[in-house]
């Protein structure tokens, strides 16, 4: 939990100066920084061969991850066998390390975008493990120190939660992911090892399946140290059971993150449809910090003109939180409003002020205004005060009062009772004197 609270920098004092200009400087903030006060990282997967002028700006400036996007795929980097290549997912590694960002790597094992030699090749067991196994040990060490997480295994699972019949588990069944894990482990152990699928994002029989597959592993002692949901979503239907979905993984003692957020629409896009997208990555965003264990968000694409929805998907686009001239959109704001910070529960105080009104003959009305001068709202409030001179109350309003020789305590009434950060709230009361009418010397108010 405290990792949630804001410990740091100018964020918070942003925030609580609680005039506009200390919100839109905390708005202001880039997404990096409100993601870290919060404890997580916030990310984007990037195209390394356009790293420079203002995409690359923008990727330093405001995410504190890259994931290569295509990158550090078997096809990209051992298109023929023991071939390697790496010029491609180096820079993009080196360009992290420039800009102090970390790096998401992915993927080492997945069905898609293998090389030929890989997918088309006849195996035993026995070969496809080792050439598999070579291919994580090699990528893994040659990252060693530089990689933060892996996606060490990517999409292993049907619509249906069995296990997909890639030619990973056509051939060698639910061990290959064991084994790549085990594999990535001894190469770096320093790195976070993750199991990353899609339409797991809410709970349904693909999810459930992940969950069923993850107790698995862990309980043979398999090295995973997080699942990650790639939440390809669809404009207005973010799972309603997202929360709950990570919180139930997290439970198991894996981390989560959401690794390849996108939120695609019809195109085109309208104002209605961004301002429901806006909406839709805000609940995404709230959804990770109210897990604990979740480690972060990576976008899939940071701007409209580096994603790959509409090459996928005919006719839907507009998913990321860039447009394609590299403006914010609202989305932009949806997640930097959820990433806002949290203000720690400040110290609960409050003060009351005595005044006597009018005066008469025997008689006077006074009046107490109580001030809430922390940070937090007041839930309720009693005062008391000592009379010094045989004052007596004899009735009183927005408040319950009650004196006891010359002690006098008033307690808020249903309707007065809470009173924000900085307000305050006022009763009033007549009372009996006699010889003279001095004020209380103090006043408590708790
Ligand atoms: C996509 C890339 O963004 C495209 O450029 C590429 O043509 C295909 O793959 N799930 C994943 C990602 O795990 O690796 C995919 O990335 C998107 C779906």
């Amino acid at each position: 939990m405290l990792r949630r609270l804001i410990t740091t920098t100018a964020l918070l004092a942003a925030a609580l100066t609680g005039a506009a200009g200390g919100t839109a400087a905390a708005a202001d903030a880039p997404l990096r920084d409100l993601a870290e006060a919060r404890g997580i990282h916030l990310g984007t997967a990037v195209t390394g061969g356009k790293l420079t002028g203002a995409y690359a700006d923008t990727a330093a400036a405001q995410f504190g991850s890259l994931t290569p996007g295509n990158e550090m795929k078997w096809g990209s980097v051992e298109p023929v066998r023991g071939q390697y290549s790496w010029t491609g997912a180096d820079r993009i590694v080196d360009f992290a390390e420039a800009h102090g960002q970390r790096v998401r790597g992915h993927t080492l094992v997945w069905h898609s975008q293998l090389p030929s030699w890989v997918s088309g090749g006849t195996w035993t067991p026995d070969a496809l493990r080792a050439v598999m196994t070579d291919h994580v040990t090699t990528q893994v060490t040659r990252y060693k120190g530089r990689v933060h997480q892996w996606d060490v295994v990517n999409e292993p699972l049907n619509e249906d939660g069995t296990l997909r019949q890639s030619v990973f588990g056509a051939t060698l069944g639910e061990s290959y992911i064991a084994d790549a894990f085990r594999a990535a482990r001894a190469a770096d152990p320093a790195a976070k090892l993750y199991l990353n699928d899609y339409s797991t994002d809410g709970v349904g029989a693909k999810s459930d399946g992940m969950y069923a597959l993850v107790r698995r592993l862990l309980a043979q002692g398999v090295p995973v140290d997080g699942v990650g949901f790639q939440a390809h979503l669809i404009l207005g239907q973010v799972p309603a059971s997202l929360e709950a979905n990570l919180r139930r993984f997290a439970d198991l003692g894996v981390d989560v993150a959401v690794t390849e957020l996108d939120i695609r629409m019809t195109l085109p896009a309208t104002a209605e449809k961004l301002d429901r997208q806006k909406a839709d990555y805000a609940a995404v965003t709230r959804a990770c910090l109210a897990v604990t264990r979740c480690a972060g968000i990576t976008v899939w694409g940071f701007t409209d003109s580096d994603s790959w929805i509409p090459d996928f998907f005919p006719g839907q686009g507009a998913a990321t939180p860039y447009d394609e001239q590299l403006n914010p959109k609202p989305a932009y704001a949806g997640i930097a409003g959820a990433l806002a910070p949290v203000a720690p529960p400040g110290p609960a105080g409050c003060t009351a002020t005595y005044t006597a009104q009018s005066q008469w003959g025997g008689g006077f009305t006074g009046q107490v205004t109580v001030r809430n001068t922390g940070t937090a709202p007041l839930a309720g409030w009693t005062v008391g005060w000592e009379y010094p001179a045989g004052q007596r109350i004899t009735q009183a309003w927005n408040a319950a009062v009650t004196q006891t020789g010359t002690a006098v305590t008033a307690t808020h009434l249903p309707y007065n009772g809470t009173v924000p950060a900085g307000g305050s709230a006022t009763f009033g009361f007549n009372a009996s004197w006699t010889g003279a009418n001095p004020p209380p010397a103090a006043l408590t108010c708790s």
